[in-house]
């Protein structure tokens, strides 16, 4: 899979498939571009898909020790930026939506279209904050396997089927514990993107697992609500990871949302 070399590290990414569209997969915390596979192998039929890792994660390299939004973001229009795309239609799940926000910030006629899944776009509070740090001191401390130990059940219903699980373990599992302080320390100091949401002009589609314990429904469908052009999708027997407890779900309905954006290019 490629990489591109940025000027102090370096950035692997998938991409695959050829196509009116290109689908940008902005990953979660603390997985990698490998969580988007279901929907790789679906969506690249009819578009063509890009899914970095953010530094740290993944097969991406070095993070500093706090690694904001607002740089993931710099990563992930460089890349773009370098492949020459012109247009994308922007999936972020969670972190990946905080990331989504900062690109929106930086480039907002790079967007075709918007996907935000189980996200929020709101900032932390003091101890929400302080909690970072300290998983943050805790990932350095005991490695991966506590990050996974820690992760699993926020991130997955616990009626989830035992292959997502496993899945999704593996997947962190090859993260590593400097990427995990720098991304908690970044989601720290992200800012409050509720101001943004009546700017988004362009045809955006929110997604949220029924069973999310960390972005519940109510709060994408409040985020949702400010977005003018927005619409909101709740996708049964999913948790927080919604792309890989209903994979099939999710990617049909980013399909068609994709249709919608490349009709409107
Ligand atoms: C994620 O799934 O990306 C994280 O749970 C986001 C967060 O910690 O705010």
């Amino acid at each position: 899979m490629p990489t591109i070399r940025l000027t102090d590290t370096s950035l692997h990414y998938i991409d695959r498939g050829h196509g009116p569209a290109v689908i940008l997969l902005l990953h979660a915390f603390p997985m990698s571009s490998a969580m988007w596979q279901p929907q790789v192998d679906v969506l690249s039929r009819r578009h063509r898909v890009i899914a970095p890792d953010v530094r740290g994660f993944g097969s991406s390299g070095e993070p500093p020790e706090s690694l904001l939004m607002s740089s993931m973001a710099d990563d992930v229009w460089h890349l773009i930026d370098t492949l020459g795309i012109g247009k994308v239609v922007v999936c972020g799940l969670s972190m990946g939506g905080y990331v989504a926000f900062e690109l929106w910030r930086r480039a907002p006629e790079l967007f075709a279209g918007l996907v935000l899944a189980d996200t929020r776009a709101t900032a932390d509070d003091a101890p929400g904050r302080e909690n970072r740090e300290r998983f943050a001191q805790g990932a350095r401390a005991h490695g991966m396997a506590w990050v996974a130990d820690e992760m699993m059940n926020k991130l997955l219903r616990p009626a989830a089927p035992p292959g997502v699980v496993a899945e999704v373990r593996r997947i962190i599992l090859q993260g590593t514990p400097a990427g995990v302080a720098a991304a908690q320390r970044g989601m720290a100091l992200r800012a409050d993107s509720t101001g943004l949401l009546a700017q988004i002009d362009v045809p955006t589609l929110a997604i949220v697992g029924a069973e999310d314990a960390l972005t519940p429904p109510a709060v994408v469908q409040a985020m949702a609500s400010k977005i003018p052009e927005a619409r909101l999708e709740t996708i049964p027997e999913a948790g927080h990871l919604s792309n890989l407890e209903a994979p099939a779900p999710f990617a049909a309905a980013v399909l068609r949302h994709v249709d919608t954006c490349t009709r409107l290019l």
